[in-house]
């Protein structure tokens, strides 16, 4: 199954700190018929052939969705990463590289004014721009505060931007953290922490949030241990789990083995939905509701539900085909689907009933999933 791919020409590259960049795409072209319009908070997925291995890796959007012409990634380099050292090094003006359209979900346009409160360390604040140039242009009554940990200024990305920013938007309120440099906690240098993530400085960031009254939306990205520190602190307050949303890069996190596996046929086996009414093996009726729309396919016993979808000219909600960027996530809402025993969705989300359409086989006549829960 081929992934959706598109040749686009690289026709800007911005240093944006130590090790990082920014790369802007021209999107512009009438062929690729409005397929890198993207919403905030989206990714995008670039393959290349590195060292003879054909390397794929998401990057979310880090420019603003309502210009249609260009689309821009901001990539941080990782100590021996390929792709990140490949486009932070070698890539130049002019060449062009293969991206699947953008995908995901990690930010959805809620009803009413609310206060976005947005958490993020090192190159997790990349989806964090898209989301604050979409809001400070199309919801201005919303209130805006980032808390932005990085180790040095000089490893922090797009620091001058989100600076300038918080002089000449009034509902913008930006807090640094660093926890590498030799400064002073410093209101008019808007530093708060020098410090990693903990209780202590979490209460700070609560203290200078918590003083309006819209009800918060959480947004999390960084390093898994750093997302978990905080989303623990937000649920020891009392905020509901439906006000975080989380975008995790899962850089360097192995998958992991889930404690639900059952053994069949000597076999470790990991289903999901009504169990006990498990098919032997796979294959079946698929029913797939995504963009408000409910199809249905077959997968062949060798088809995963995303192939049998794509097989049959749908267009769901994908990107990696690898099970590591989540774009395909959705919820068994009847019937069995078989997941790998090892992956990146905890126990908690498999025990919700959630699979990565990518990786999940039918295991029942039939097998009914949604992706617009996510
Ligand atoms: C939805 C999404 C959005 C993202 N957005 C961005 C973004 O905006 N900007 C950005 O810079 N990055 C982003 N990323 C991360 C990006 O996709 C890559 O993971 C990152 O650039 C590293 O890729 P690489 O090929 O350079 O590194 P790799 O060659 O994959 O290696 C990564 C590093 O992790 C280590 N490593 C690799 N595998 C393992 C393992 N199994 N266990 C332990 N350590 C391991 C390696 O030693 C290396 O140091 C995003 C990821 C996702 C899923
Ligand atoms: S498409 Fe990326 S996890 Fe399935």
């Amino acid at each position: 199954m081929m992934r959706e791919m598109y040749g686009l020409k690289v026709v800007e590259k911005t240093d944006e700190a130590k090790d990082a960049v920014t790369l802007v795409f021209d999107v512009s072209d009438k062929s690729l018929e409005g397929r890198f319009n993207f919403k905030a908070g989206q990714f995008i997925g670039i393959t290349h052939n590195i060292k003879s291995e054909v390397v794929h890796r998401s990057y979310s959007i880090s420019s603003d969705p309502n210009t249609s012409d260009r689309l821009a990634v901001s990539i941080k380099k990782v100590h021996e990463g390929r792709m990140s050292t490949f486009l932070v090094d070698q890539v130049n003006i002019g060449d062009e590289l293969m991206v699947t359209p953008p995908a995901g979900n990690f930010y959805k346009e809620p009803e009413s004014k609310r206060h976005h409160v947005m958490f993020a360390a090192g190159s997790g604040v990349t989806p964090m721009m898209s989301i604050i140039h979409h809001l400070s242009l199309k919801k201005p009554e919303d209130s805006i505060t980032l808390f932005y940990w990085n180790q040095t200024f000089e490893s922090s990305m797009f620091i001058k931007e989100l600076k300038e920013l918080s002089q000449t938007k009034k509902n913008f309120n930006l807090f640094l953290a660093f926890t590498k440099e030799n400064l002073e906690v410093d209101e008019e240098s808007n530093i708060f922490s020098l410090e990693r993530v903990n209780d202590e400085n979490l209460k700070t960031c609560y203290y200078n949030w918590s003083t309006t009254i819209d009800m918060p939306l959480f947004y999390l990205c960084g390093p898994e241990a750093y997302m978990n520190s905080v989303e623990s602190f937000l649920s020891r307050r009392g905020f509901d789990e439906v006000q975080i949303r989380k975008e995790s890069f899962l850089i360097g996190v192995k998958p992991t083995k889930s404690e639900n596996t059952t053994t069949v046929s000597g076999e470790d086996e990991l289903l999901v939905g009504d169990t006990e009414n498990a098919n032997t093996s796979r294959g079946g009726t698929c029913i797939a509701t995504f963009d408000d729309e409910t199809v249905e396919v077959v997968a062949k016993n060798d088809e995963t539900v995303l192939e049998a979808l794509l097989s049959a000219g749908e267009s769901p909600p994908y990107s990696c085909m690898e099970g590591t960027c989540m774009a395909c996530q959705c919820k068994v809402v009847e019937g069995v689907a078989e997941m790998p025993t090892e992956s990146f969705l905890s126990d908690e989300e498999i025990n919700e009933r959630n699979v990565l359409s990518c990786q999940a086989y039918v295991r029942s006549n039939i097998l009914k999933v949604d992706f617009d829960e996510f």
